[in-house]
């Protein structure tokens, strides 16, 4: 019998995971279809419930159900519980598997497709929200000299340095405002969802080292504020969130599979001009 994925989210219309994964499968050769399903919220329990009833194997969460995904899950992994949030479901009979693949995969676009180590960089994200709380673990692994979280609320980043060096005491990862970011940083990554309505987050334009990388999480927005600032600092490495999206659902397809699919045509096919 094929078998079935998906992903949930509301609204959903808009999301890139059936091609992705559809594409995946044509090329590794697995039957499997993959559908799109629209959560309904206050009932995303039950909407997974009869996803599974259905024969479904596993599934994709995106917003706003990624934390109602880490209270469903039997067994989250320390990732997930790190993030506090769950971005990849595996059925297993009764258990119910939960991963959060956004951070490895950010990872690995940076490390492996733009070609940027992180290792003994001095890296400043912006923003302490769920996306910063998915990379701070897989970043910290890649061992930067440096991690700064800068934060418009700075109790919160406060709080995720708080959780970081409970958990492992010697990490070089800082909290602060934007107001005192200080210093240039090699990768300077906008976490924010400032860039879905426009908006900058105010990170002075001396924290751009001279052929630093500039991310933005957000992905297919063109230029947003954060990336023309970036360039009008000077800096020519832009990036957007197209290699991320398709390098966490690898991570995924993977976990689900057994097979790692290449993501280099994926993201070729998806990406969109930054002008
Ligand atoms: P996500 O899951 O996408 O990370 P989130 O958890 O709601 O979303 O976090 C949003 C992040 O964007 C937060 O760090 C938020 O800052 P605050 O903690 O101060 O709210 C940040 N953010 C949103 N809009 C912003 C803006 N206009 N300027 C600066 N930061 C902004």
């Amino acid at each position: 019998m094929t078998d079935r994925y998906a992903v949930i989210g509301n609204p959903i219309n808009h999301t890139k995971s059936p091609l992705i994964h559809g594409l995946f499968a044509q090329t590794t050769g697995q039957d499997m279809v993959y559908t799109a399903v629209l959560g309904t919220p206050g009932a995303f329990a039950q909407d997974v419930a009869a996803f599974r009833q259905a024969g479904g194997r596993g599934m994709n969460v995106t917003v706003p159900f990624k934390m109602d995904a880490f209270a469903c899950a039997t067994e989250p992994s320390d990732r997930a519980r790190m993030a506090g949030a769950v971005n990849a479901l595996k059925f297993d009979g009764d258990r119910i598997l939960a991963e959060n693949f956004d951070g490895i995969g950010l990872t690995r676009d940076v490390t492996h497709n733009l070609g940027v180590p992180l290792a003994g960089k001095r890296v400043l994200i912006l923003g302490a929200g769920g996306a910063t709380r998915g990379m701070v673990m897989p970043f910290l692994a890649e061992q930067p000299a440096e991690l700064v979280i800068a934060n418009r609320t700075v109790a919160t980043a406060q709080a995720l340095v708080a959780e970081v060096l409970a958990q492992s005491p010697a990490s070089p990862v800082s909290a602060c405002g934007y107001a005192d970011v200080s210093g240039a940083f090699d990768l300077v990554f906008n976490a924010t969802s400032a860039s879905l309505h426009a908006e900058l987050p105010p990170v002075p334009v001396t924290a751009f080292a001279p052929g630093c990388l500039a991310y933005e999480l957000a992905y297919g927005k063109g230029m947003t504020p954060f990336l023309k600032l970036a360039q009008q600092a000077g800096v020519t490495h832009l990036a957007d969130g197209v290699g991320m999206l398709v390098e966490q659902a690898a991570e995924a397809f993977e976990w689900w599979r057994g097979v790692r699919p290449d993501t280099r045509p994926v993201i070729d096919q998806l990406t969109v001009p930054l002008v």
